[in-house]
């Protein structure tokens, strides 16, 4: 087969700022060995996240020029709406800045205390959101996805059976809502199977409860199903889109994924009631409801990337540029959650760093060594983002310390992954000489944005 090439041309660049070691370390340490503290032009290759990263189409550009700024029942909020009820086939469609705001719509309404929110593996802002209604978030990813080096092709899977006997235990009545994450964002970028998708719509409909998808990655998890599950090789990434959505009464997403823009998000649903108070909600805390906390044009790029992320072409070459980085990194011996997901790779930091335990943050080690190696920015995934304490202060782990590489949509080519590898590889060489670090100050909810480390020597 011939080389999957990038889907576009270049038209407008970026210049990166070159960096030395020795500037590094000193803004590592003026950062307090946090990579979200680090500014921005002091980094080489940004693979922080793959959120609102994106490098926009010259149609998406064009779109901002001719977005129609009303405050009320602007044209782009239309071509907004007709472009995502077409494809989630929901009635209700609500703009908000960006999938937190969404989150925190949905939670207000339906969470408080009481109430129990299961998910295959809740995203930090999901869970907080949540949390801070009150209400408890339970994940329930398949067992396959707890382990990173079993290969197998759905792992973000809901454990179905798990999250029965948990509906029996907790009550129907103190579940309002379940909601599948595609693809499973903290579980490795992992894909759910249509079969799991819609298995988990059957089982809820009987104890009556509402399935919602967290649809950042929607497309990636299409073209997964297209690429690995019986029976949709020959189906387009958009009709199996539509399938996904159609087992849904709801869907919460940041646009800043899957929709190629750089801020954005919706909910939408089939319940008018809760669409009503939805609405209501959305008008004290992000704006009227035919623009939700954004710009006309941030509208337009919205509904123009929604199709974009649907060519086949543009996906082959999303999935095949994070599995390229991912079968490297593998050949070279680094553990990484297997097979590489959609939108990132993973490294498995428990396993490359067995000399430091988990409450030493071995994961917040690696990010350390990339940034001071390679100048590349990259976000632990393990006790610093999901760590919690016990009654008497004892840090409690979550199972996996994982560093996420994840890629921007559009924005690099394969040398700067090819880059990204060789400074990988040469942290690989080192890792017995990584330590740990310990927290100096951390903030009471989403700790890892604004924590400070020290290394442990
Ligand atoms: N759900 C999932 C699965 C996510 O990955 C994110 C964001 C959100 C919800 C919240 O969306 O950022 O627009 O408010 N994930 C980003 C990341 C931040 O880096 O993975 P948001």
């Amino acid at each position: 087969m011939k080389t999957i090439i990038e889907p576009f041309k270049i038209k407008s660049v970026e210049p990166i700022r070159f960096t030395t070691r020795e500037e590094r370390t000193v803004y590592l340490q003026q950062a307090h060995y946090n990579p979200f503290l680090i500014s921005a032009e002091n980094v080489m290759i940004d693979l922080l996240t793959d959120s609102g990263t994106a490098a926009m189409s010259a149609k998406q550009w064009a779109g901002i020029m001719e977005g129609d700024e009303s405050y009320a029942g602007a044209r782009s909020f239309y071509r907004f709406e007709k472009i995502v009820k077409e494809l989630t086939g929901l009635n209700y469609v609500i703009p908000t800045h960006q999938g937190r705001a969404a989150e925190k719509i949905l939670f207000s309404i339906v969470g408080g205390k009481g109430k129990y929110i299961p998910n295959n593996t809740h995203f930090d802002t999901t869970r907080a959101n949540v949390e801070f209604s009150g209400a408890e978030g339970y994940d329930f990813v398949t067992e396959e996805g707890k382990h990173p080096e079993v290969i197998a092709p759905f792992k973000g899977n809901m454990n179905i059976e798990a999250l029965e006997k948990f509906i029996l235990e907790k009550g129907k009545e103190n579940i309002p809502v379940c909601l599948i994450t595609v693809t499973n964002n903290s579980g490795g970028g992992q894909p759910v199977s249509m079969k799991n998708i819609r298995e988990t719509k059957m089982l809820l409909k009987k104890y009556n409860i509402p399935l919602f998808l967290d649809a950042c990655r929607f497309a990636e998890n299409a073209y997964f199903i297209k690429l690995r599950e019986e029976g949709y090789a020959d189906k387009s990434p958009k009709e199996i889109a539509q399938e996904m959505f159609s087992y849904c009464d709801g869907v919460t997403m940041s646009a800043k994924k899957d929709a190629i823009v750089n801020m954005g998000g919706f909910i939408a649903m089939n319940n008018e009631e809760l669409a009503t108070q939805a609405r209501n909600l959305l008008i004290i805390t992000e704006g009227f409801p035919t623009y939700g906390g954004l710009a006309g044009r941030d509208l337009e790029a919205i509904a123009q990337g929604l199709e974009e992320v649907l060519d086949e072409h543009y996906l082959q070459y999303r999935l095949r540029s994070v599995e390229y980085l991912g079968n490297k990194l593998t050949e070279a011996g680094i553990p990484i959650i297997l097979p590489p997901g959609g939108h990132a790779v993973y490294i498995d930091a428990k396993k490359l760093l067995p000399q430091i335990p988990p409450h030493q943050y071995p994961g917040q080690a690696v990010v350390a060594d990339l940034y001071l190696i390679g100048g590349i920015r990259s976000v632990e995934i393990g006790s610093v983002m999901f760590g919690k304490y016990d009654a008497h202060g004892k840090l409690i782990s979550p199972e996996m310390e994982l560093v996420r590489l994840a890629i921007p949509r559009r924005v690099y080519t394969q040398s700067h992954i090819d880059y990204v590898i060789e400074c990988a590889i040469e942290m690989y060489d080192n890792r017995k000489s990584l330590r740990g670090f310990s927290i100096t100050y951390e903030a009471p909810q989403l700790r890892h944005f604004t924590a400070k480390f020290k290394p442990i020597d």
